[in-house]
């Protein structure tokens, strides 16, 4: 099963529009705490699995004398990326159609790799990070973005992440995903010869990125809630409930974002 079996189960517009919405929440702490890892402006940076771009324009945007990889393996996702960031193609950018297993990227050329969410999705992740690896120079860094089930996140009211589990954990088993990813990351790195290993998680908070960001501006689609609502009714209540905007002020949502961090030996 590949990343893109989600397509399936809720829709492929639906998924753009998480992805975009992923990229912009995470996007200001996530940036701070790469900062803090050691990206810096300037840098020749790799961004592993670039979906539609909306994570590469804000690397664009924010580090101006920079240049940046996007290799992205889902051609729709690609197309999308290379639509809207045209106006950097050639000059500061350079999209790479192709998978992280085998990228047919220069060896040693990288100083900073981001991959976000990727990881959750890869079969075999250690082929990634041996990957990484090789396209790193020496000194080169690598940052993993991604979660993981048991620290996903919590709620107020409670119930409305616990339900929100069961309709999650049906999508993973459905599309294959890894959903205890986050949990193996720093060891991954450490047997593939990285050094400087760090450990990072941040916050995605509905008080300060609004709940409406999260939830999205519009209702549940209804086609969902009716998907939903054969295996889960409580869930498709709780649905309805967040599609109302007045309830759904009163809601909190807190969601972590793990980063693990290596540095590739100069030696
Ligand atoms: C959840 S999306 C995350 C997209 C983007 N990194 C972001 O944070 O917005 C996962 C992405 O990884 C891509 N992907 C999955 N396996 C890949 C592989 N082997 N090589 C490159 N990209 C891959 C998917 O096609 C998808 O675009």
């Amino acid at each position: 099963m590949s990343y893109n079996s989600i397509y399936d189960i809720v829709g492929f517009n639906n998924e753009v529009n998480r992805l975009e919405t992923q990229a912009k929440l995470g996007w200001k702490k996530e940036f701070r705490t790469l900062k803090w890892l050691g990206l810096k402006d300037g840098m020749r940076i790799l961004d592993v699995g670039s979906g539609t771009g909306a994570y590469t324009e804000l690397l664009l945007e924010n580090l101006p004398h920079s240049s940046v990889t996007a290799l992205e393996v889902d051609k729709k996702l690609f197309d999308i990326s290379k639509d809207r960031l045209s106006d950097y193609e050639g000059n500061r950018l350079n999209l790479k159609f192709g998978s992280i297993k085998n990228s047919g990227l220069k060896e040693n050329s990288y100083d900073f790799v981001v991959c976000r969410f990727v990881f959750q999705h890869l079969e075999n992740p250690m082929d990634a990070t041996r990957e990484i690896y090789k396209l790193l120079k020496p000194g080169g860094i690598v940052a993993i973005i991604d979660s993981d089930r048991g620290m996903y996140g919590v709620s107020d009211p409670d119930m409305l992440f616990k339900s929100g589990r069961g309709f999650i954990s049906q999508i993973e088993k459905r599309a294959g995903w890894n959903r205890e990813i986050g949990r193996k990351l720093l060891k991954m790195l450490k047997y593939t010869g990285f050094e400087q290993l760090d450990f990072e998680a941040v916050t995605v908070h509905s008080d300060l990125v609004g709940i409406k960001n999260i939830l999205g501006d519009n209702k549940v689609p209804p086609e969902i809630i009716k998907m939903v609502s054969r295996s889960n009714p409580r869930l498709a209540k709780i649905m309805r409930i967040c599609s109302d905007s007045s309830q759904r002020e009163k809601c909190t949502i807190i969601f972590l974002n793990l980063i693990a961090k290596g540095e590739k030996p100069i030696n």
